[in-house]
């Protein structure tokens, strides 16, 4: 009865003694930043506007490369993947800060986007991609390109797209950010959900309502981390 189990020992996420410097050195954006991010694990990321949240993000989802130190993605280090773009459309959601929709395609195709990444023939595609805008409340702006949609429903499509493939983990920059309170809670409810279907989740947020809802806060100081006051909450067993 002994069934082979992936080592628990290796976390999904890791960062070893990370540091990103910009403009040659002029500007220390992160210094020295470890961390573990196990599978299951709902963590909120907060700090002051300049702290190093959106740079440590891009480490983490492999869009940018530490100047030192190490980024392991379940033990192995992201430099040793051999396609990042495969990586990210198959493991991993991100949302973007600045959402960077595609504005020449409609919201339903910005969504299909990632998918195009996997083996969903067009009508699985459309499916999801449906599936996925109700989920975020848009079903009646599926036709609409960016610029016709506000900034809280580019918001929105965003995070649906970032579902797309049903990742792993999801990272999210300040998904809530641009959202009426009643809009965020549905977003909330909606990460919840993914979270007790299994998903991993990184969020940055400004929002305490959100990051009460997560189980740890990370809080960046002048780009260094520390576990927030209240440190781990306690798990509702
Ligand atoms: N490409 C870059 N070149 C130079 N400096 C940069 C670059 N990207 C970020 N920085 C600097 O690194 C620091 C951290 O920026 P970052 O965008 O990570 O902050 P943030 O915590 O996400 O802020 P906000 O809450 O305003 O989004 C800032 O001082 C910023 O000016
Ligand atoms: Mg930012």
């Amino acid at each position: 009865m002994t069934e082979p189990t992936a080592s628990p020992a290796v976390p999904l996420l890791e960062a070893v003694a990370v540091t990103r410097y910009f403009e040659d050195g002029q500007v220390t954006a992160l210094k020295d930043v470890s961390l573990q991010i196990d599978s299951g694990d709902y963590v909120a990321l907060v700090g002051k506007s300049g702290s190093g949240k959106s740079t440590l993000l891009n480490l983490l989802g492999g869009l940018d490369h530490p100047t030192s130190g190490a980024i392991r993605y379940r033990g192995k280090d992201l430099s040793e993947f051999g396609d990042p773009a495969q990586f990210r459309s198959s493991e991993l959601g991100f949302v973007f800060q600045s959402f960077h929709l595609i504005s020449v395609l409609t919201a339903e195709q910005n969504v299909q986007m990632p998918m195009f990444e996997s083996s969903l023939r067009a009508p699985e595609r459309r499916e999801r991609a449906a599936e996925l805008l109700e989920r975020v409340g848009l079903t009646h702006r599926a036709r609409h390109l960016p610029q016709q949609l506000s900034v809280g429903e580019r918001q929105r499509v965003a995070i649906a797209r970032a579902l797309a493939n049903r990742p792993s983990l999801l990272l999210a920059d300040e998904p809530t950010g641009n959202l009426d309170s009643s809009t965020a809670e549905s977003i909330f409810a909606l990460f919840d959900s993914l979270h007790a279907d299994g998903m991993t989740l990184l969020l940055i947020t400004h929002d305490p309502l959100l990051s009460e809802r997560a189980r740890r806060t990370w809080t960046l100081r002048d780009g260094r981390l520390g576990e927030a006051d209240d440190d781990a909450k306690p798990e509702s067993a």
